[in-house]
């Protein structure tokens, strides 16, 4: 059994405050769970700019679920755990490129606190367990007059995902952490994600993506693999070689190595071993 909550058990205000550790449940300067949302990210986003830093929402479901690239995330009633969290950096969008990796590697670790092995990063900021996507990020972002950037990151995490709903909905390989932890619950998973993401957000916010860039690596799942890379309308294929100071992709051609900072990866799958 968990620290808090039982696997199937509703989404709870007071399991989810009780259980964050202080200081970091100082850093939250409001918290909803909403039975019903189309986002928790577009809900996230319509409340006032001042409003945003440090506010937290969850949904038991999510009508209009978002994705990147435009994809939607599948999001049924009870089953997964859908949270958004707003903050705020006193730096210019050209300083937040490695943000989305700070959000990957919070969620990597608040698995592995539940008890989870073998969970991979998929640059930049996918999670994958044998090879199926278990987790997604989402991370918007928006600049005020002032110069702040105001950020809204959404995670998804398949829980206990229903199979034949699932397989109608979702065009990939996807996994839920049930298959692995049927003892986990969704309360005691959202307190330890939002305690690692305040933990990372600040560091970052503080001290930049150097401190945490070896944890980083730690967790990717592409290093070494021979994958595919589709930037724009290009293709490229080659060897990825990890990640660079500012987040950016490596991938070695055979003819040379390329920094890419924004990507769609496609694995290998003869050489693939995530
Ligand atoms: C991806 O395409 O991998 C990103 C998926 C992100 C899904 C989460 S669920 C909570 C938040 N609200 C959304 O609408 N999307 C994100």
């Amino acid at each position: 059994m968990n620290e808090v909550g039982a696997p199937n058990e509703p989404l709870s205000k007071t399991l989810i405050l009780d259980g964050i550790a202080s200081p970091k449940c100082d850093m939250m300067t409001s918290f909803r769970i909403e039975p019903s949302l189309d986002s928790t990210n577009s809900a996230l986003q319509r409340l006032p700019l001042a409003q945003q830093h440090g506010a937290v929402i969850l949904a038991e479901q999510q009508t209009s679920g978002r994705g990147r690239r435009g994809r939607q995330w599948h999001s049924p009633f009870g089953k997964n755990l859908y949270l958004s969290l707003g903050w705020k950096f006193e730096k210019p969008l050209s300083g937040l490129g490695c943000l989305p990796l700070v959000v990957a590697l919070s969620t990597a670790r608040a698995l592995s606190r539940a008890g989870l092995n073998g969970q991979r990063i998929k640059w930049p900021n996918d999670i994958l367990l044998d090879e199926r996507k278990l987790c997604g990020c989402l991370v918007e972002m928006q600049t005020s007059p002032k110069g702040a950037c105001h950020v809204v990151v959404g995670v998804g995490i398949n829980v206990h995902m229903p199979v034949a709903e699932a397989d109608a909905e979702i065009d990939q390989p996807w996994t839920d952490l049930h298959s692995r932890l049927p003892e986990c619950s969704r309360n005691h998973l959202a307190v330890l994600l939002l305690e690692e993401l305040f933990e990372h957000l600040d560091l970052f916010n503080k001290k930049g993506f150097p401190p945490l860039r070896k944890y980083w690596q730690q967790m990717d799942g592409l290093q070494g693999q021979t994958i595919d890379v589709f930037a724009g309308k290009q293709k490229h294929s080659g060897i990825a070689m990890g990640i660079d100071g500012s987040g950016a992709l490596l991938l070695d051609t055979g003819k040379e190595v390329l920094s890419l900072h924004s990507a769609e990866v496609s694995l290998n799958k003869s050489t693939s071993g995530l």
